[in-house]
């Protein structure tokens, strides 16, 4: 238990993350016995409160939060005992030195955790450098967004390199701590099968969708000045479109996953004006319905500039510029009030060079790969067998090959995505993090997109609340003779 001992500064302690997210997850590896039993955690954040209250809130937050049966009274009493609170403001470098008394030079490594508005990260890191907390076995974790684009991020990236080196920073991109997009990295590396297939010879087109059916609620001002290419693609679609189309790296250390990620990243073909017809759309959702209630629409949420532009939904043909996936595109949308929430990709499969079958069942001779990665996560692999009966002649049926994770293997719950990230924090492992030069070259193929649309202008295409998008999404796809897997 020693290599995951270690003290836990936490700022920003009260603010969402932390108490819908990071506290909860906490809890849960305490549970597991992953805690390991000297660590302690110190809560900072502006308010005037003491240790006793915010245990007391944990408490109460915990209880109302956590499901019954993984409620356990003596684990979270020790987990609570582990919390201390202290009241500091980010800004002022005299309230780091009680921070630094807390740690008062215990030698176990140091995590950081800014769960703050990434405006603040330098501040934090030059005060607690003047407090003595920056030594080599301090580690950073730190939150997207990384910038609004290239510049800025340079600037955020700047400001912690000052005080860190790169090796301490864990930039957190939490879709890297699902289950099955880290299995992603299992299934395509450990099964020669797929390995073999990988590539434009065998693979026709890739989808992902990473479908929310929630609006905007609460956070239309930050949410706005982002929007849905920024708040989503920048950062999880193109993680997930990189762990799809990276070569094999040598081992699984953290650089050599990382550096074939950003050859894809390098690789992508940048989106021009003259392509945005046929290669991207932005939508808004306007009212509708969604869970069975109707919505209002994006300008009509509470706190809504009624001009906005800003978009809620997208939908892109990338394409990457190599030998493995040259002809290859891969259709991403994601988008706010769809239908459901669902995150999958699919990938499509050529189908086999000559086709004997009835002619009017061809449209179904592709395998394709199903990875769901929310909810209900699993694989699927959808190929092709003989429909059953005599009267059905060699009628063909389609039908998963399927493994359930739930159902497969009953190893209990599936740790949410924060556990298993700052558990590998305090493993001092970065290979599910993002490194610098991943955000710059995410943001410069982003920044090349938004320049395009700019120049083009024209507001987003309208799409209502509870749909798959705006129509123009399905014609992008139409074009290329193909559908999105839904809608097939
Ligand atoms: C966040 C975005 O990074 O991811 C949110 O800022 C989005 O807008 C969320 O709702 C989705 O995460 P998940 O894990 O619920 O798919």
């Amino acid at each position: 238990e020693n290599d995951t001992q270690c003290d836990l500064m936490l700022f920003g302690a009260l603010g969402d993350l932390a108490q819908r997210k990071l506290f909860p997850a906490l809890y849960q590896l305490q549970r597991a016995g992953l805690l390991a039993r000297n660590s302690r955690i110190l809560a900072l954040a502006r308010k005037k409160l003491d240790t006793q209250s915010l245990r007391q809130q944990l408490r109460d937050k915990l209880s109302a939060t956590i499901p019954g049966h993984e409620l356990e009274e003596a684990v979270l009493a020790e987990f609570l005992a582990k919390i201390e609170y202290l009241p500091l403001d980010m800004e002022q470098p005299a309230d780091y030195e009680a921070a630094a008394r807390w740690r008062d030079e215990n030698p176990v490594p140091l995590v950081v955790y800014m769960a703050t508005p990434p405006s603040l990260y330098g501040t934090i890191a030059a005060n607690l450098r003047t407090a003595n907390c920056t030594g080599p076995s301090t580690r950073v974790v730190v939150e997207k967004p990384i910038g609004h684009d290239f510049a800025s991020s340079q600037t955020i990236n700047d400001q912690l390199a000052e005080v860190f080196d790169e090796s301490q920073l864990f930039r957190i991109d939490h879709y890297l701590g699902k289950e099955t997009v880290q299995n992603l990295i299992a299934l395509r590396f450990a099964n020669n099968l797929f390995a073999t297939q990988w590539n434009q010879n065998q693979i026709s087109h890739v989808e992902i969708t990473v479908a929310e059916s929630v609006g905007i609620e609460g956070r239309w001002g930050y949410f706005d000045k982002a929007g849905q290419l920024r708040d989503m693609v920048q950062n999880h679609l193109l993680q997930l479109l990189c762990l799809i189309a990276m070569d094999p790296p040598s081992d699984l250390s953290a650089d050599s996953i990382r550096d074939e990620k950003v050859k894809v990243l390098k690789a992508l073909r940048p989106i021009m004006p003259d392509m945005m017809e046929t290669h991207l759309v932005r939508g808004q959702y306007t009212a509708g319905s969604s869970d069975g209630r109707s919505v209002p629409g994006y300008l009509d949420e509470e706190g809504a500039d009624r001009s906005s532009h800003t978009e809620t939904f997208v939908a892109i043909k990338a394409e990457i510029s190599n030998w493995r996936w040259a002809g290859v595109p891969f259709y991403i949308r994601t988008g706010k009030r769809l239908p459901e929430k669902l995150s999958q990709i699919i990938i499509h499969f050529k189908p086999a060079p000559h086709y004997i079958f009835d002619p009017d069942q061809k449209h179904l001779a592709n395998n394709k790969l199903i990875i769901r990665l929310q909810p209900d996560e699993g694989m699927s692999l959808q190929i092709l067998t003989k429909d059953q009966g005599l009267e059905k002649g060699m009628r063909l049926r389609e039908g998963p090959l399927e493994l359930s994770f739930s159902e497969a293997f009953s190893t209990g719950r599936i740790p949410d995505a924060y556990e298993r990230l700052l558990w590998e924090v305090m493993k001092g492992k970065q290979y599910l993090f993002v490194r610098r030069d991943e955000v710059e070259f995410a943001w410069r193929w982003v920044d090349q997109v938004i320049k395009a649309w700019e120049a083009h202008s024209g507001p987003p295409k309208r799409y209502a609340a509870g749909t798959w998008g705006p129509v123009a999404s399905i014609a992008m796809i139409t074009r290329d003779g193909r559908s999105w897997y839904e809608d097939a």
